[in-house]
């Protein structure tokens, strides 16, 4: 499948449930890569990335979810999770933004739109405890754990979710 930006935007959906189906090697491979194309402060790629397929390290990943994380019911259960980590001293702090999480937002929003490719869906989770996941992967202190998400074959096909008007958003030559 070939689809074009227009469309892997407009179809993204955070996929909550998914099919018992097994994702590629090749196909996780692809969504990597289009994680590392992604544009980041000078260049520095600060993001990394654990691709989780262990049925129990996915099971204690879970387990750093608070219990009414939507994600956590059925998230989980998708045969891979991608944790998505950034190198803090790989990208500068400039005037208080911290470049790293902003480098590791877009590889994710790659990675995500290349997912909606290959048929696969995603959702970024944000809400966990980032020291149990630490401690679960032996991701080192210096490393933010910054989000994860599950990917695998959706077994749901959520409506898309409200937006607010371009107008409340968009100030023209001047705030
Ligand atoms: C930074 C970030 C953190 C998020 N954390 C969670 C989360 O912990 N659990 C969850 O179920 N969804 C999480 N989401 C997904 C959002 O709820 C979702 O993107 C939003 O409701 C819009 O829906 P859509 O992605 O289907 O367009 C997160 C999204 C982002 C960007």
């Amino acid at each position: 499948m070939t689809i074009s930006v227009r469309e892997a935007v407009e179809n993204r959906r955070s996929i909550r449930k998914f099919e018992d189906k097994p994702v590629s090697d090749g196909d996780i491979w692809e969504i990597l890569n289009a994680a590392r194309m992604a544009p980041s402060w000078a260049n520095r790629q600060a993001w990394r990335f654990v691709v989780v397929r262990e049925e129990a390290t996915r099971e204690r990943l879970k387990e750093t979810l608070s219990e009414n994380n939507p994600a956590g019911k059925h998230g989980f259960k998708a045969p891979v999770v991608i944790v998505l980590c950034a190198v803090k001293d790989e990208a500068t702090v400039h005037q208080n933004k911290p470049y790293y999480l902003v480098d590791a937002g877009l590889a994710m929003q790659n990675l995500m739109l290349a997912a909606v490719d290959k048929g696969l869906g995603t959702c970024w989770v944000g809400l966990f405890d980032e020291n149990r996941v630490r401690e679960i992967l032996g991701i080192p202190d210096s490393v933010a754990v910054v989000g994860m998400t599950p990917v695998g074959y959706p077994a749901q096909n959520p409506e898309p979710r409200p937006r607010k008007d371009l107008a409340e958003l968009t100030h023209y030559e001047q705030w």
